[in-house]
């Protein structure tokens, strides 16, 4: 561990003891979206297995199950840019509920089943809406930490990884990482269980996401984020 300290000529790294870490931290909360018309599929074991080792490392977990409900797709109306209020304008669903919820967490687990080699249409239609409205009011899941999971019977499963993990890109998350791409495989509810290394991969992801929270939350007070950019949109045609 290195600490950086300012001297009026320059500035140095020295390292610092163990017993110096922090350990006070503040309770931290890590909101998990099941995106599955299946409320016990294998997407929810999934998140389950990752939230688990989040859990053994005192950070709190929750699973919002989105994934049965009615959620409209974005309209592109772009009244959440024009009325800066947070909100979505639809207010056929939840949606603006949940964009509250969402944001008081520190993490973000996007969790979706492979439909199609893709992002299952309804998880699609909520995710759209939720990082649009954030995008549009001063990003503010800017800076949490994000990951994003899949489960899939047999292929899609890397594609939609990649498709989820465009909204954590988009919205400057930090990403957690695990030793492979989060895809997990099975068919049927829980089959996910016997897919070893899946299980491994979201052991690992769940430790690596704690450890990423651990390490913002201790430095705080000691290491300045980034101040966030006028977004530069040039649409490749002017
Ligand atoms: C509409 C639909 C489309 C699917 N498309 C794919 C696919 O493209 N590739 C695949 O391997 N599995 C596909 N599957 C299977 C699911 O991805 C797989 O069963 C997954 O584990 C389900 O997760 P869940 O239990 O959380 O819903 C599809 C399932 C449904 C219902």
């Amino acid at each position: 561990m290195f600490l950086k300290t300012q001297t009026p000529m320059k500035s140095v790294y020295m390292r610092v003891p163990y017993n110096h870490f922090n350990t006070n931290y503040s309770q931290m909360k890590v909101i998990a979206i099941n995106g599955s018309p299946n409320k016990g599929g294998n997407t929810f074991h999934a998140l389950q297995m990752v939230g688990n080792e989040l859990i053994a490392s005192g950070i709190d977990f929750e699973i919002l199950h989105i994934g049965h409900k009615m959620i409209h797709g974005c309209t592109a109306c772009n009244k959440c840019a024009a009325n800066k209020d947070e909100k979505c304008v639809i207010k056929t669903d939840d949606l603006n509920e949940w964009i509250q919820q969402i944001k008081q967490a520190d993490g973000i687990i996007l969790g979706s089943p492979v439909h199609y080699s893709g992002i299952a249409g309804t998880m699609k239609s909520f995710l759209d809406r939720l990082f649009y409205v954030s995008g549009a009011n001063g990003n503010f899941f800017r800076h949490k930490v994000g990951a994003a999971v899949t489960s899939v019977r047999r292929t899609g499963g890397s594609v939609t990884f990649d498709s989820l993990n465009h909204y954590l890109n988009y919205s400057e998350m930090i990403i957690a990482t695990s030793n492979y791409w989060n895809v997990i495989h099975g068919a049927g509810a829980g089959e996910v269980l016997g897919d070893a290394e899946g299980m491994q991969i979201m052991r690992v992801l769940g430790k690596n996401m704690a450890w990423l929270l651990k390490m913002k939350e201790a430095t705080t007070h000691s290491i300045e984020p980034p101040q966030i950019e006028k977004k530069e949109k040039t649409n490749f045609i002017r």
